[in-house]
């Protein structure tokens, strides 16, 4: 006889230890309906207090990757491998790394998400070029995985439903920030996507939403444990959110400043090297390389060959986008009415970024999102943001706003003229990986 859902909730909150077949039964029943909405909530609160162990948190974790389909690649001859960030500001990243690690060898169906908080998302992202479906049928997606190496698309129905219900309920029962639901709700889905192996890029700062070293590591250690216990070959990379990553937040203007690495137009900056090392981290996990260098290397080659570009143009193609975004960015991507330039206050070092108000400017913009069903404006953000360690004079462009009026252009430039800190002293140097924990 199944333990009732109730009997599992008591057990949980004093503090007991489940078994993996009492926790695969709850989740079935999250699933089909059987565990009300009020004894998910009840479950999750009680996770929160009490914590689970590492096999309890594995079994949580397998549960709501069985709750639905889980993708099979075995056609392919390339290994699956994925990267999964925990978030930030003008992390564009995905949109250049598919494409690099797709280059290098490496099937990579990236399952993304919409803006969380301050943040942004991939899905929002693409969602500025002209047709690009981030919704195709199944097997025009792995069509498209099959023959460009990568898509990137929006989490399908069937994809562990059980972590969509309980997300939902965790949302508004203020159970998200427990460490083994978080990690169970990123790997089911990450497991439910048939991968092989996946780069964790665990963001840290004041852009993050982990804001201090201990806590990243502790996610961190979390998700490549868990990993690991899940069976699934995986490392994480606590990386620098103290500012934007690109040289741009919003929508269309982070698709720019993807394109301009992926042509080749910028060079030696900041998301290109994240960029390089998080390919790298996948083609060492997927075996493709024996150490880091030669991986590194291999990556570098894909984005300066030009390979990378052309795998990203044909990905966009496949998924309903133009065929020459790559060569006409500014003919695809939507531009927004008002662009005002910002100029630095007086002279010194860019030394601070206050990077979660900046993700919140774009929100206000119109970028993001204050309701989970609100459409959004691609047009609007910032570009041209220098990095930090940058020395301005007084007067020199420190970055642009975009908005939907000259108005909110206005007063946008206001608060990007107000987020950074100019100092007579550069910041101190930030290591590109600020730790390294693999499973
Ligand atoms: N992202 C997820 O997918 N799940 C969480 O619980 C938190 C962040």
């Amino acid at each position: 006889m199944d333990p009732l859902p109730q009997e599992t909730i008591r057990r949980k909150r004093d503090g007991q230890t489940l078994s993996p077949p009492e926790i695969t039964r709850f989740i079935r029943g999250l699933t089909n309906g059987e565990v009300s909405e009020g004894q998910a909530a009840a479950f999750a609160m009680a996770v929160w207090f009490k914590g689970m162990s590492q096999a309890e948190t594995v079994a949580l974790t397998l549960a709501m990757r069985d709750s639905g389909a889980i993708l099979d690649w075995r056609d392919l001859d390339r290994p699956v491998v994925d990267k999964h960030s925990t978030g930030g500001v003008g992390d564009n990243v995905s949109l250049a790394l598919a494409p690099v690690a797709a280059a290098c060898g490496l099937a990579v169906p990236m399952i993304s998400g919409r803006g969380l908080g301050h943040t942004g998302g991939t899905l929002d992202k693409l969602e500025s070029i002209a047709g690009y479906t981030i919704a195709p049928p199944e097997a025009l997606f792995r069509r498209t995985v099959r023959e460009t190496g990568c898509a990137i698309i929006g989490q399908t129905a069937d994809l562990a439903p059980a972590d969509r219900r309980l997300y939902a309920i965790r949302d508004v029962t203020a159970t998200v920030d427990s460490l083994p639901l978080i990690t169970a709700s990123i790997l089911s889905k990450k497991l439910a996507a048939g991968l092989n192996a996946l780069v964790l890029d665990v963001k840290v700062g004041n852009g993050a939403f982990m804001t201090t070293m201990t806590e990243a590591e502790t996610l961190a250690r979390s998700l490549a444990g868990i990993a690991g216990g899940a069976g699934l070959a995986a490392s994480a990379l606590v990386t620098d959110m103290n500012q934007p990553l690109a040289d741009a937040a919003g929508n269309a203007v982070e698709v720019a400043s993807a394109i301009a690495l992926l042509r080749g137009d910028e060079t030696g900056t900041r998301l290109e090297r994240t960029v390089i090392t998080l390919a790298a981290e996948m083609i060492l996990l997927a075996g493709l390389e024996m150490n880091s260098a030669a991986a590194a290397a291999r990556a570098r080659a894909a984005l300066a060959s030009g390979a990378a570009a052309e795998v990203f143009a044909r990905m966009v193609h496949r998924l309903g986008g133009p065929p020459d975004l790559l060569e006409r960015p500014e003919a695809h991507l939507p531009r927004a009415p008002a662009i005002r330039t910002v100029h630095a206050s007086q002279s010194g070092y860019l030394s601070a970024c206050d990077t979660r108000a900046l993700g919140l400017a774009v929100i206000e913009l119109g970028g993001g999102r204050t309701r989970p069903d609100q459409p959004i404006d691609h047009r609007v953000g910032f570009d041209r943001l220098p990095p930090l360690g940058t020395w301005v004079d007084k007067g020199t462009e420190i970055g642009r706003a975009h908005a939907a009026s000259e108005a909110m252009a206005d007063h946008a430039a206001e608060r990007l003229a107000a987020l950074y800190r100019i100092s007579g002293e550069p910041p101190p140097p930030v290591a590109g990986v600020l730790a390294h924990i693999t499973a």
